[in-house]
C-alpha cells in the first residue's frame, strides 16, 4: 500500500495556544483537520463566552487561505465559574464543551477546580444540555506516586462522578494506561464515556524520558507511563470501538521553557499528526481502522457530522525538521515514512 485516503478527521484534544505562537502552530492542526476541539488553558483562561468568542475569531483569522477548518471551543471551569456563563454559551453554540482541570495538575491549571463538589449544579446543567464534560482525570494528592495518578483518579473521582450523573456525558481526555482503557471499556452500552489517545502516548513508554539522559521533549502530562500501558492504548486505539477517538493533545512550548531546570510539560506533534498515528495503525495491521479512530467516532460522541471531504497520506520518506519557530516538534530530526499530502 503507498497511499491511504480516508473521511477528513477531527483532533478532538488539542492547544492552538495564542499570540505569535498560535500563528506559527494553528496551521498545521487546520491542514489536517476539518475540526478540532480548542483546550482553553491560556492565560488568563478561556472562563466567559465573550473570551471564547474572541478567541475563535483570532484562531479562524490564522487559517490559512482557503481553509474551512472549524475551532470548537471549550469553557475552563473554575471554582467559581458562572453558571449563567456557561448556560448561555452552550445554548448560543460557543461552548461544545466544558473542560475540568483539577487544579495544578498540569500546564496553565493554576486556576483549575480544588473541589469538584461545587461544580454539581454546573454537572448537572451539562447533563440536562447532553453537552460533554471534558477531564484532565488526574489527581494531584502529592501521596500519589506521578505514574498512579490517572489510576488512582478513576477510583477516587471518575467513577463516583459518573455514578451520580448517570446521564452526564463524559470524555475522558489522553487515556495513558491500562486501567483507563478498561473502565472506559466497562462503560461502552451506555456510549456516554469516550475517551481521546494521544499519538505519542502509543509510540513512547516512560523509558524514553530517559533515554541516555534527561529528555525533556518527552515530557508530557499525563506522563508516559511503562510499555505494558502503551500496548493497551495501541490495542483500544486500532480496536475501531467507538469510545475511542482521535486528540493529538499537541501541546507546543518554546524549547527554552522545555530545556529548562524546570521544563513544560507538553509534546508538540500538530505538523505530523496524522503521519504519527498512520505508523501505530500500520505498526498494528490496522491502517483499515484508521478512519473509525481519527475520523468517525469523535464525530459521533460529539453529534457531529462526519466531515466531507478526504484526507491522503503517502508512504514516503521525509525529515522531520530540528525546529519551527523555536518549538521542537515530536521526532525533531528524525525519518518519518508516512506523508500528509497537501
Ligand atoms: C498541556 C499544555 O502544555 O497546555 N500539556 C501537556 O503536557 N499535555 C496541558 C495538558 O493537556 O495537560
Ligand atoms: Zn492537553
Amino acid at each position: 500500500m503507498t497511499s491511504i485516503t480516508f473521511i477528513r478527521p477531527d483532533d478532538l484534544h488539542v492547544h492552538v495556544r495564542d499570540g505569535a505562537l498560535m500563528q506559527s502552530v494553528l496551521p498545521y492542526t487546520a491542514r489536517q483537520f476539518g475540526r478540532a476541539i480548542i483546550m482553553p488553558n491560556l492565560r488568563p483562561p478561556v472562563t466567559t463566552t465573550e473570551k471564547a468568542q474572541a478567541y475563535r475569531d483570532a484562531i479562524l483569522a490564522a487559517r490559512p487561505k482557503g481553509s474551512n477548518f472549524q475551532p470548537l471551543m471549550t469553557c475552563y471551569l473554575t471554582d467559581d465559574i458562572s453558571l449563567n456563563e456557561v448556560a448561555s454559551g452552550m445554548v448560543d453554540g460557543v461552548f461544545a464543551a466544558a473542560k475540568l482541570y483539577p487544579a495544578n495538575a498540569t500546564t496553565n491549571s493554576d486556576s483549575g477546580v480544588t473541589d469538584i463538589e461545587k461544580l454539581t449544579p454546573l454537572f448537572a446543567l451539562l447533563e440536562r444540555q447532553g453537552k460533554p464534560l471534558l477531564i484532565h482525570g488526574e489527581v494531584t494528592d502529592s501521596t500519589v506516586d506521578v505514574f498512579d495518578r490517572e489510576s488512582v483518579f478513576i477510583d477516587r473521582v471518575l467513577e463516583p462522578l459518573l455514578s451520580r450523573f448517570p446521564e452526564l456525558r463524559v470524555v475522558f481526555e489522553h487515556i495513558t494506561t491500562q486501567e483507563a482503557v478498561d473502565f472506559v471499556r466497562s462503560h461502552a452500552k451506555s456510549g456516554r464515556l469516550g475517551a481521546t489517545i494521544t499519538a505519542h502516548h502509543m509510540l513512547i513508554n516512560r523509558n524514553a524520558m530517559f533515554q541516555g539522559g534527561l529528555r525533556p521533549h518527552h515530557y508530557c502530562l499525563p506522563v508516559a507511563k511503562r510499555e505494558r500501558h502503551r500496548q493497551a492504548l495501541v490495542q483500544a486505539a486500532t480496536s475501531g470501538e467507538p469510545a475511542f477517538f482521535l486528540g493529538t493533545d499537541s501541546a507546543p512550548h518554546p524549547i527554552s521553557a522545555k530545556e529548562s531546570a524546570c521544563g513544560c510539560a507538553g509534546i508538540y506533534t500538530a505538523p505530523l499528526a496524522l503521519e504519527l498515528y498512520a505508523e501505530v495503525f500500520e505498526e498494528a495491521g490496522a491502517l483499515d481502522k484508521l478512519e473509525n479512530f481519527a475520523s468517525r467516532n469523535g464525530a459521533a460522541f460529539y453529534r457531529m457530522p462526519e466531515n466531507k471531504d478526504v484526507v491522503t497520506l503517502e508512504q514516503e520518506m521525509w525529515t522531520v525538521p530540528e525546529q519551527i519557530d523555536g518549538v521542537a516538534p515530536f521526532r525533531a530530526g528524525q525519518t518519518m515514512r508516512w506523508r500528509f499530502k497537501e
